[in-house]
């Protein structure tokens, strides 16, 4: 342990006293620079190269020749402890092909340039794209141009079919896309990337319903006192389900179809009711097509409630109700029959017309003594 830490403190050491036994000589020109590729990002180069002779401290010079490109000069302080000769460039210009000189500076004196390299930074897609859906049919994807150099933007639709989905190369000058003849209900995935020289940046996705159509010639296949089925025609386009939506006068429901048709089960006999068909494709929602009113079939009404008998006079019984809990159609009219309670037979039948059907009726009777 002791041997390998007094290696250490000696070759510190002697490090610090070959540096300074060298600096009084003149730098050379750096060998062999070369552009680390694989490191290359959007603003940043990273190069390497060879010492060669005596160096204090390295210029590495990064310069481009486009418009609104920036140049950049980077030093690295070295000895020859530190065996890397690789620096790292940032804040450059995405997309720009940048020039890479390196040169070396030891006692005051700077050494001529080294051979050039050629790098280009990666280029950075454009900055806010958005779309806008034109009509049912048409999106327009719209761009900011992205930052740095590029020479323009391929667009592509991957959902698209045909022609359509190939990448489209649109110049720089171009900043809207529009997209026509889309199918109703779809999903599309619309991506745009930088084109700068050979790179390409990464790439923005859109991902976008286009609004499903509504179903057409909706009609009724059966009705019964408390189920009725519909069917439709199906939609143009694309489509992942319909929504039902029953309404009656005591409120209304939501019921979700996979196929063309649907049956509406627990309804209320002799109801209006209405329907409401939307077609749904992923988060989108056509309009609503309607249909009715249509009325469940009748079946018997229930008990009437509440019967209530008093006798205001010996000669006089008033007997009052109220409509049944479950009519099951339209109250026409109500029977009454009367009988003494000591013979089988009923002795008097009455029909009553009710003036509103939904209010308390009542009745009043003379009696025999
Ligand atoms: C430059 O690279 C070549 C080939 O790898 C090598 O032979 C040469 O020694 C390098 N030059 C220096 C100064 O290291
Ligand atoms: C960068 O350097 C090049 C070469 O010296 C020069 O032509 C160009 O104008 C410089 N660009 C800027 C923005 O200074
Ligand atoms: C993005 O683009 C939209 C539409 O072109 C615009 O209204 C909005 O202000 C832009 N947002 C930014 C942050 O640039
Ligand atoms: C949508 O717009 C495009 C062009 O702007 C047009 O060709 C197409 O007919 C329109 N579609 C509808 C349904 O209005
Ligand atoms: C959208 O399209 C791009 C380019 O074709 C693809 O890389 C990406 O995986 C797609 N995304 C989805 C969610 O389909
Ligand atoms: C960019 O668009 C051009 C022209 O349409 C095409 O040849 C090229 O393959 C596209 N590249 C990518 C990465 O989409
Ligand atoms: C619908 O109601 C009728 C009686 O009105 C019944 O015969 C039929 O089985 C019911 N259908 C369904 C699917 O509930
Ligand atoms: C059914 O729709 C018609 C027409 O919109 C409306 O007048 C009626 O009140 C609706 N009936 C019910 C039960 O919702
Ligand atoms: C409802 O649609 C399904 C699936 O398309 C079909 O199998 C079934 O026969 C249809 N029902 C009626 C009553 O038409
Ligand atoms: C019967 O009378 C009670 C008390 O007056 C009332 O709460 C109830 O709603 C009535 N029933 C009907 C069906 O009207
Ligand atoms: C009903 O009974 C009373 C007496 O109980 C009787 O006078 C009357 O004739 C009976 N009416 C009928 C229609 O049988």
């Amino acid at each position: 342990m002791m041997t390998v830490l007094g290696f250490a403190v000696w070759l510190a050491l002697w490090c610090c006293l070959s540096l300074g036994t060298t600096t009084a000589q003149d730098p050379e020109v750096p060998a062999n620079l070369t552009a680390v590729s694989s490191q290359t990002t959007t603003t940043s180069i990273s190069v390497s190269w060879d010492v060669v002779g005596v160096a204090e401290e390295f210029l590495i010079y990064a310069t481009c020749q486009h418009a609104d490109c920036v140049n950049k000069t980077t030093s690295l302080h070295w000895n020859d402890c530190l065996e890397d000769t690789t620096a790292t460039i940032a804040d450059l210009t995405p997309g720009a092909f940048y020039s890479l000189a390196v040169a070396a500076q030891s006692g005051g004196q700077l050494s001529a340039d080294s051979t050039t390299v050629m790098e280009q930074t990666d280029p950075v897609p454009p900055t806010n794209v958005t779309f806008d859906l034109a009509n049912v049919t048409s999106l327009v994807v719209m761009w900011e141009q992205a930052e740095g150099v590029h020479d323009g933007y391929n667009l592509s639709c991957s959902s698209c079919e045909g022609e359509r989905g190939m990448p489209l190369f649109l110049p720089d000058t171009e900043d809207r896309y529009q997209y026509d003849g889309l199918i109703r209900g779809q999903m599309y995935n619309f991506s745009i990337i930088t084109v700068s020289g050979p790179k390409y940046s990464h790439p923005t996705e859109i991902l976008q319903f286009i609004d499903p159509a509504p179903v057409k010639g909706i009609s009724v296949l059966t009705t019964g006192s408390r189920n009725v089925s519909l069917e439709w025609q199906p939609p143009e386009g694309v489509y992942s389900h319909f929504i039902v939506k029953v309404t009656s006068d005591s409120g209304e429901d939501m019921v979700k179809s996979t196929s063309l048709n649907v049956t509406l089960v627990d309804l209320t006999p002799g109801t209006l009711y209405n329907f409401t068909v939307f077609t749904v494709s992923g988060d989108k929602e056509s309009e609503g097509t309607e249909y009715g009113p249509v009325r469940t079939l009748e079946e018997p009404p229930g008990p009437v409630s509440n019967l209530t008998l008093v006798a205001p006079s010996s000669t006089m019984l008033q007997v009052s109700w109220q409509p049944p809990s479950e009519p099951n159609g339209v109250i026409t009219s109500y029977t009454l029959r009367v009988r003494n309670s000591a013979v089988a037979e009923w002795n008097r039948t009455v029909t009553l017309v009710p003036a509103d059907p939904t209010t308390t009726v009542s009745y009043t009777m003379m009696m025999a003594c």
